[in-house]
């Protein structure tokens, strides 16, 4: 089942995966606020849907997206961008429950580079190329571009990219943990939906600890992560999947999980 909206193609993939298409081809994908704001409705659908259990974002073959949408930023004054409402959108996007695969070929830049950033997964086409060239504008990253991009590849390449503008490549990108897995450009997106079904089969609620627990590690000390863990640990001990997975190991079949 395909759904198409004004800048975005959403497709039912297979059990539990739905694939969203950023679709603005000759801006290179480039975000604008509508954009944004239907990846937000497409999250709040998908988050509602016992059905959908991970997405999966794409561009297309040349990019992934170039960034914010310029023409648009430079209609926008100081308080215009005090008002922003694509603020609301990011957080939206960051707070997505569920598992978000990004499959990036092409450029990843700018306002782009952070919309991967957001995803917990991260596949990259061998031609990708991921940067934060806002420095070019006479700007700086103002969607977590410092702060995702400081955590996923460390300071020095953090800085490197942030201060030159300079893009990375998909190599530079894996080696400095930013992508887990690098593919022929023509199969990412086949690699990501793969990543996603194998995620897709698993007991949604530990799927969704699992992913929580994850993310508080990447902003809290290790102790107050470690006592997440033990809490979310715990909880599921109280899950029908917890006892269907383990009654399957035991039975040596397949578990059916239903997530409760
Ligand atoms: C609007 C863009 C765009 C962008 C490309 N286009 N990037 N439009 N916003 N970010 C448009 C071009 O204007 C052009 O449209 C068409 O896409 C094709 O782009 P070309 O430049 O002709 O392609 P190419 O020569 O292949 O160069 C590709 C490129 C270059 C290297 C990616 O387009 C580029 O440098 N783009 C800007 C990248 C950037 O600075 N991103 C950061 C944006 S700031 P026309 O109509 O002319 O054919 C940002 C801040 C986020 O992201 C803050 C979040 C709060």
């Amino acid at each position: 089942m395909t759904k198409r909206y004004a800048t975005l193609v959403v497709h039912k993939v297979s059990a539990g995966v739905q694939l969203i298409e950023l679709n603005r081809p000759a801006a290179l994908n480039a975000l604008t606020t509508a954009m944004l704001g239907e990846l937000s409705v497409v999250m709040d659908l998908a988050e509602a849907e016992d059905d959908i259990r991970v997405l999966v974002l794409t561009g297309n073959r040349k990019a992934f997206a170039a960034g914010a949408d310029i023409k648009e930023m430079a209609e926008r004054d100081l308080v215009g961008i005090l008002n922003d409402p694509r603020q609301q959108h990011w957080q939206r996007i960051s707070r997505f429950p569920k598992p978000l695969v990004a499959a990036v070929n092409g450029v990843c830049l700018g306002g782009g580079c952070e919309l991967a950033m957001h995803a917990d997964i991260i596949l990259a086409g061998a031609d990708a190329r991921f940067g934060q060239p806002e420095i070019n504008l006479g700007i700086m990253p103002g969607a977590g571009g410092t702060q995702r991009l400081l955590r996923a590849v460390g300071k020095s390449m953090a800085m490197q990219m942030v201060l030159t503008g300079e893009p990375i490549t998909a190599r530079q990108a894996q080696q400095s943990g930013l992508v887990s897995e690098i593919t022929q450009p023509e199969l990412t997106v086949e690699r990501a939906l793969a990543v996603a079904a194998s995620i897709a089969c698993k007991a949604p609620l530990a799927v969704r600890l699992a992913k929580e627990s994850v993310l508080k590690g990447m902003d809290t000390d290790l102790a107050s992560g470690l006592r997440f863990e033990r809490h979310a640990f715990t909880v599921l001990a109280g899950t029908a999947d917890r006892k269907e997975g383990i009654a399957a190991f035991q039975e040596k079949r397949k578990p059916e999980f239903n997530g409760q």
